[in-house]
């Protein structure tokens, strides 16, 4: 493999010919080829595309990079979800639990933050102990004991997207539709759940900035999951404000948790109960009412909140730590993002606002930075809201005092003299 001619051929413009890009990733995955060639022939990915054949490309060779599980001995049907990623999006952290105490398996893959959106796997490991790696045969046995499973890309499990989406992530390259299409699906065919749902965000936060390209992209991956094998579906949601309070990992957790526990925010319960009843629907062939009620019944009952315990003591995790408030990891300095003057919410620079939190620490500018688990926002204003000079707007949980990162906060939020009008949670189903 000429990695330089590889690159050199993108970058040009033109398509790969059938077989090098397996052989690409293949070479980087033996030690060959270093990170930075990848970044480079990733960035010239992003700039010139790649077309269809070269996506379906892509996503095979980074299944086939490690193992692609079978849980149907389990005698169960599976279903999972996976968010295209979004600024305070927690809704796996409430959504597996959910769906595993209504009797689907829920064999979970997630993603570490990327860009400057979070990921499932760094909030679960705010809390002390959980375990995100874990070994095929601790994965059969929990998922059956379970039904749930949280993991991420490992040696057998798509290594391939764990190395590129490390490297998407600290060089600006994570928006390209088919990078995230290859992403997304390879470990999410690699992990082996019979029914898929994704959630394509849209809007300032999201990687997808308009609902025609979220239309695109969700079209894309419901179709390349079903040439796989799997149902498929998606829903188009809302990205121009944080989802929720809570923006950062700790702080998130314990959102979480409150939703769990039958409270939390309005729109993270209802996303939840959306993508729960069609993760119902398509794994089990429950009609979308009865699937809603099934799931609205296992949180009102404890049971979900019960399933999270279990999941979060059989991966490691402290369970003190989520069942007292207070215990998780909490920043030393909290300041408050103030409304300069009287009027309504119009606009929120939700992009602004995640990397506001990759820079304090809750996420990586560099591929092995430690993450901040405490740090973060909880937003005490939401879009349409009015408010008065001096309201509170934000909160900034911090390691340490930052006033330049406080005027960004306070410049990413907007407000004006008449109310928005403001978008559904959920603009769109793609079947
Ligand atoms: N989630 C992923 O797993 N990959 C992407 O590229 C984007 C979101």
């Amino acid at each position: 493999m000429d990695a330089r001619a590889f690159i050199r051929r993108k970058r040009d413009g033109k398509r790969h010919d059938p077989g090098d890009i397996r052989a690409f990733i293949a070479a980087h995955l033996g030690g060959a080829v270093p990170d930075y060639q990848v970044s480079a022939w990733l960035m010239a990915a992003f700039i010139e595309g790649l077309d269809d054949a070269e996506t379906t490309e892509l996503t095979r060779a980074l299944i086939e990079s490690g193992r692609t599980f079978d849980w149907t001995p389990l005698g169960r049907p599976s279903a999972d979800k996976h968010s295209t990623g979004g600024v305070g999006d927690k809704i796996s952290l409430v959504l597996a639990p959910v769906v595993a105490a209504c009797g689907v398996l829920v064999p979970m893959v997630s993603g570490r933050g990327l860009g400057h959106t979070g990921g499932t796997l760094d909030k679960f490991e705010s809390i002390p102990g959980f375990r995100t790696r874990l070994e095929p045969d601790a994965m059969r046995d929990q998922l059956d004991r379970l039904g749930v499973i949280m993991a991420g890309q490992s040696a057998d499990l798509a290594p391939g997207d764990g190395s590129l989406y490390a490297l998407r992530d600290v060089t600006s390259t994570v928006e390209s539709q088919p990078l995230i299409v290859a992403s997304i699906v390879s470990k999410k065919i690699a992990e082996g759940a019979g029914s898929l749902v994704y959630d394509v965000k849209c809007g300032s936060g999201a990687f997808m900035k308009t609902p025609a390209e979220a239309r695109s992209l969700a079209t894309r991956l419901v179709e390349v999951t079903r040439g796989s094998g799997p149902r498929a579906a998606a829903l188009i949601t809302d990205m121009n404000q944080p989802l929720g309070s809570a923006v950062g990992n700790a702080l998130e957790v314990q959102e979480s948790i409150d939703v769990l526990q039958g409270g939390g925010p309005d729109d993270v319960r209802e996303l939840t109960l959306e993508l729960a009843a069609i993760m119902l629907q398509l794994a089990t062939g429950a009609d979308s009412g009865a699937a809603r009620r099934q799931a609205e019944a296992v949180i009102e009952s404890g049971k979900a909140w019960e399933r999270f315990v279990a999941l979060v003591r059989a991966q490691g995790g402290s369970v003190a730590a989520v069942e007292k408030p207070g215990e998780l990891p909490r920043a030393p300095v909290v300041a408050p993002v103030k409304a300069t003057h009287t009027g309504f919410v119009t606009a929120m620079d939700t992009f602004a606002l995640g990397e506001c939190v990759v820079h304090m620490g809750g996420g990586r500018v560099e591929k092995t930075q430690p993450i901040d688990a405490r740090v973060g926002l909880m937003m005490r204003a939401r879009l349409g809201d009015p408010v008065r000079a001096g309201d509170v707007l934000a909160e900034a949980h911090l390691a340490r005092s930052d006033e330049v990162l406080m005027s960004r906060l306070q410049a990413a939020i907007t407000i004006g003299d008449s109310p928005p009008a403001l978008p559904p949670l959920v603009l769109e189903r793609i079947d």
